[in-house]
């Protein structure tokens, strides 16, 4: 039986350009995460051509269709799993990532829905809806883009998923117009990145829906070392790309405020990029005594 290799940080730039990047070997400007500049990465060039390609088909498109397009790629993922660097195909990866995200989510059930917030074009939500480990929860979505939500929309119609859709914003005081029933489980995924800096709002607006539990699936700039070559990397990564600086941050703020209790914080658990590795957090709103 062959040992599997094991590999280190020294094997990343072999399967990525930021190492280089980071250091400056290779160039890269300073990113800023302008409402313009994330419409254009989603709107227009990611998910606005996934819209195109569907409305071009002859034929209802499926989920399937969508990852084969996003993820069917000419070259390996370095993931970064549980503490691991592990070479794999994107599609491998995206299979732990979904396992990751639902055995989570069970974890909170049983809930009154289950609702994701900022679900691009529905790569999480729609197969925790084709894997039935939820029964008959019912499940909505929001996203930022109005083509996120008609790729997902129309991608949930062709596979025949029961999903209500909605618009959220993160950096909105309303965040979202989806009407999600007290009880639920709300969750993120990849989705505060693009929001550098979270107000206390968008806290507030979460703990006003009476959420049941939530959760994030999302890059902690607080949860990478400053005392590792890897947790450097992951915060310079963060700052170059102008990704968000202080999710855990504002949620520390409500709970030493005794307004949230934080009930799991796991750094970085899963990247298929390692320096965008998602910490899984979970949290659920206090009710003060009159309120409940
Ligand atoms: C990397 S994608 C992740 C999509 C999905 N959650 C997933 O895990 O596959 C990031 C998503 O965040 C959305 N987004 C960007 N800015 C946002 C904001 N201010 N509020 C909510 N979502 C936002 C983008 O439109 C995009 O669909």
């Amino acid at each position: 039986m062959t040992e599997q290799q094991r590999y280190t940080i020294d094997d990343f730039a072999r399967f990525s350009p930021w190492p280089a990047r980071l250091l400056g070997i290779e160039p890269w400007e300073q990113r800023r995460k302008t409402p313009e500049e994330i419409l254009r990465e989603y709107d227009e060039d990611k998910w606005g051509v996934m819209l195109e390609r569907i409305n071009q088909s002859p034929v209802p498109l499926t989920i399937a269709d969508a990852e084969r397009w996003d993820m069917d790629l000419p070259f390996q993922s370095f993931t970064w799993h549980d503490g691991v660097f592990q070479p794999m195909s994107f599609p491998e990866a995206n299979a732990i990532y979904i396992r990751l995200v639902t055995d989570t989510l069970q974890a909170c059930m049983p809930a009154s829905a289950i609702a994701e917030l900022g679900c691009g074009y529905g790569k999480v939500v729609l197969r925790l809806l084709t894997n039935g480990a939820f029964g008959a929860v019912p499940f909505y979505a929001a996203e930022y883009t109005q083509s996120g939500i008609d790729v997902t929309t129309k991608l949930a119609a062709a596979g025949g998923l029961p999903i209500t859709m909605g618009w959220c914003d993160f950096n909105d005081p309303t965040l979202t117009n989806l009407a999600v029933p007290e009880g639920a489980v709300l969750y993120t995924s990849f989705a505060t990145p693009y929001v550098p800096e979270l107000q206390d709002a968008f806290i507030e607006s979460l703990i006003a829906r009476r959420p049941k539990a939530v959760v994030h699936f999302e890059p902690c700039y607080e949860h990478c070392s400053t005392t590792s070559l890897l947790g450097m990397m992951r915060r310079r990564y963060l700052e170059v790309n102008d990704y968000n600086r202080n999710l855990m941050t504002v949620l520390r703020k409500f709970r030493d405020a005794g307004k949230i209790a934080i009930e799991r914080e796991d750094p970085a658990v899963f990247g298929s990029n390692p320096l965008l590795s998602a910490s899984v957090v979970v949290w659920r709103p206090i009710q003060k005594e009159r309120e409940q």
